[in-house]
């Protein structure tokens, strides 16, 4: 297996970074998780896109242009094999003494992509039966629009669902809304049978499979509402699903160990998820 760091391919078992890079001691970096199929990446426009954001909002420059990236990733996904799976993207602001300002003279951010492979039709057979997920209190900071890696609370949330049985944990704010989950938006259908999402504010982040989901809804001329959700309307919802690159649409049939409707994934997720592979 190959990664590539700061302009080399090496050994994955031998890539490395600086022991005084921001991105270890400070979280000071951002990236992106692209789904590879059939060897293409995945909604590639909008990754890249808010790369660019993330970056340009914690002031790091930009370390390539998007060809030279898609030609780094192309090269990754050849040399390993991949033709089904995901490619992440690492950039931090770089190495210097550990500071927590900016360092006075401008760093080379340091650059780490790697991919692997991923099994898309056990993702198939996670969707057919639903998945379960737990909330936990959103301990995040104020800026989830950010794609940072600073992970830590979304680490620990993931790992409660999974002592719980779980897949996913959703984030509950103070105000007790759902903001997302810990590594995916979250979604419910009202029985009325309108889509309803948390807008995409500071205190998520903007999903790119959510947006593809606004489309697909189009499609499919399903509504969507734009707004904060409690885990009590969740349970008593009509269908409950999550969004992400790597999970595209998933159903969701518990909560909380509450069963939503009849326990099985709901149409209207199963369709959306059909719509988004189908357009991708
Ligand atoms: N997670 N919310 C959070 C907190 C996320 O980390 C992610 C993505 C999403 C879904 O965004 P998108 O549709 O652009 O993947 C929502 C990636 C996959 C990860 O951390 O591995």
């Amino acid at each position: 297996r190959y990664a590539y760091v700061n302009g080399r391919f090496h050994r994955h078992s031998e890539a490395a970074i600086h022991i005084e890079d921001r991105g270890f001691q400070f979280a000071d970096a951002v990236y992106e998780v692209w789904s590879v199929r059939n060897g293409q990446l995945l909604d590639a426009d909008g990754h890249f896109q808010r790369l660019q954001r993330s970056l340009g909002e914690l002031r790091i420059p930009s370390p390539r242009t998007r060809a030279a990236l898609e030609q780094i990733i192309a090269e990754l996904l050849r040399r390993n094999r991949v033709r089904n799976g995901l490619v992440y993207l690492q950039v931090s602001r770089g190495q210097a003494r550990r500071d927590h300002a900016f360092p006075r003279t401008a760093t080379t951010p340091t650059i780490v992509l790697t991919c692997k492979r991923l099994d898309f039709a056990a993702a198939d057979a996670r969707a057919e039966a639903g998945i379960a997920v737990i909330t936990v209190p959103d301990q995040r900071w104020a800026r989830c629009d950010i794609k940072t890696v600073n992970l830590l609370p979304n680490v620990l949330a993931k790992q409660a669902a999974q002592e719980a049985g779980a897949t996913e944990a959703w984030l509950v704010d103070a105000d007790g809304h759902v903001t997302e989950g810990s590594s995916t938006n979250a979604w419910i259908v009202t029985k009325a049978g309108k889509l309803v999402t948390r807008p995409a504010d500071n205190h998520i982040l903007h999903g790119i499979t959510r947006a593809r989901i606004f489309q697909c809804s189009q499609l499919l001329d399903l509504e969507i509402e734009e707004r904060p959700f409690t885990p009590a309307e969740a349970c008593d919802a009509r269908e409950a699903f999550l969004t992400s690159a790597t999970s595209f649409v998933t159903p969701v049939v518990s909560i909380d160990h509450h069963t939503i409707a009849n326990g099985r994934p709901g149409s209207l997720a199963t369709a959306l998820r059909q719509a988004y592979l189908d357009q991708s």
